[in-house]
């Protein structure tokens, strides 16, 4: 495996990006916010093993073009919400107000966590306007976790609700810069409005919007210096979108995913994120002071003719003109992560989508939710998963209070040294993942589809985790 400098491997400047040029001859229509940035959630408690936090969800407007304000749904005034930073073995205390005009919840997504602060309608009554309720618990795992509704999730989360928890372990590699990228899409009306509508594709491949957001802003800038240690922490909050980021001429280096580091990092020139999933990458850029890398979503194709859409522009990387910085190579990086042992399925789960009467549903084993059976579960079982994917789509499977493993896809087995616990992964069109996952934590636990609009629209089961008597 290479190590040490990231790979050159084209020109930086043979893609043809679509709503953008490339390098600074050429004029672009971006907008042209540096370096936006996750604000900090206050903490306020003394404890050095407690972050404690007020969260409000309130109606709010926000820039996410310059000169036209967009009404939004927010978690205390921004999209995202702030940045819950905490570090391993710590408290979260969270005292959550609801000042919107509907009912809500919070789902803290990947978080290991007891049932009953998971913020799904299973476990909690939903908090009305003008209620509050405390989320508390320990932080666990160290990796780039998330935070949204679990009621309406498709309009709230597309209307601005979600916001990020980093949460550090005891070995984290020394870099020059960290950023934490939170990708999303929306679609803006004309007057600056932020269009919720669900138009038949939209129920059929998610809400897309005609506007990319980084960190809330659309096509930001963000500056490196040259030959600096860069650490990205990459998430997908958008409903429908898939990401396939490229940045021409570089491979990012994968040191984690949704569960936290990885036993062996790995080189990609892609880094593909559905709905739901996080990556942790280093690069080193290379270029020269004062040029200009962009920031790439790919096509993917992930059905109904989606890869045939043009690239577009993410975000603009400038080289600053600050010295370049020489000999900086990857550090090591591993982690402990127990393999769970293949076999056979224990369950099928069968995705897909039927007609009922004149309406699209999204089914698992040929029903829709709430009426997709239970699965029993003790604690402390590991279970095996065939998620077979029998429509002409793909979609991102995901699993709340544990993780899973990808034991094989169409019956091939994961390499092992792609061993990575994952909460959300893309089950490709057609084709049957086997995944194991073992349950710590009793109570009822959530999977569905992470295209918001599949999950609402039926495309979700529970999973039902009992504890000694
Ligand atoms: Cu990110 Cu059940 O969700
Ligand atoms: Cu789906």
């Amino acid at each position: 495996m290479s190590r040490g400098y990231p790979t050159r491997l084209i020109s930086a400047c043979t893609i043809a990006v679509a709503t953008a040029g490339c390098g600074s001859s050429e004029t672009t229509a971006v907008d042209k916010q540096v370096n936006p940035e996750l604000t900090t959630a206050t903490d306020l408690s003394d404890d050095v093993n407690v972050t404690e936090i007020d969260l409000e969800a309130r109606e709010g407007r926000q820039q996410y073009k310059q000169g036209r304000a967009t009404p939004v749904w927010t978690y205390n005034g921004s999209v995202p919400g702030p940045l819950i930073d905490v570090h391993v073995g710590e408290r979260l205390l969270v005292h959550f107000t609801n000042s919107l005009p509907e009912a809500t919840t919070i789902h803290w997504h990947g978080v290991r966590l007891p049932a009953a602060m998971d913020g799904t309608l299973r476990m909690q009554e939903p908090v009305p306007p003008g209620g509050s309720f405390d989320y508390t618990f320990d932080i666990q795992d160290a990796g780039l976790f998330w935070f949204h509704p679990h009621i309406r999730s498709d309009e709230q989360v597309e209307k601005g609700l979600y916001g990020v928890i980093r949460a550090r372990g005891k070995a984290e590699p020394e870099v020059d810069q960290e950023s934490i990228w939170v990708l999303d899409d929306v679609n803006i009306l004309p007057d600056g409005a932020l269009s919720t509508y669900l138009d038949d594709n939209s129920k059929m491949l998610g809400r897309q919007g005609n506007t990319l957001l980084v960190n809330g802003q659309a096509t930001p800038r963000f500056t490196w210096r040259s030959g600096a240690l860069q650490r990205l922490r990459i998430v997908n909050v958008a409903n429908g979108r898939f990401f396939n980021l490229s940045l021409a001429g570089y491979t990012w280096r994968v040191i984690g995913t949704d569960g936290g580091p990885v036993p062996n990092p790995y080189e990609t020139e892609r880094l593909l994120l559905s709905p739901g999933e996080r990556y942790d990458v280093l690069v080193v850029p290379m270029d020269a002071p004062k040029t200009e890398l962009t920031l790439v979503n790919e096509p993917y194709e992930r059905g109904h003719e989606t890869g045939e859409a043009p690239p577009m522009a993410v975000a603009t990387i400038e080289i600053s003109g600050e010295e370049p910085l020489t000999e900086r190579s990857f550090p090591e990086t591993t982690a402990d992560v127990e393999a769970l042992e293949d076999g056979p399925a224990d369950h099928e789960l069968e995705l897909n989508e039927m007609l009922d009467g004149e309406n699209l549903v999204f089914t698992i084993n040929d029903a829709t939710f709430p009426d997709v059976p239970l699965i029993d579960v003790r604690q402390g079982d590991v279970r095996r998963f065939d998620v077979i994917n029998a429509s002409e789509m793909d979609h991102p499977f995901h699993l709340h209070g544990t993780f899973f493993q990808i034991l094989s896809a169409n019956g091939t087995t994961t390499a092992p040294e792609r061993l990575a616990n994952k909460d959300t992964v893309i089950v490709p069109q057609m084709s049957t993942l086997r995944l194991a996952a073992r349950f710590d934590e009793p109570g009822g636990w959530m999977y569905h589809c992470h295209i918001l609009e599949h999950a609402e629209g039926g495309m979700m089961g529970e999973i039902d985790v009992e504890g000694p008597e």
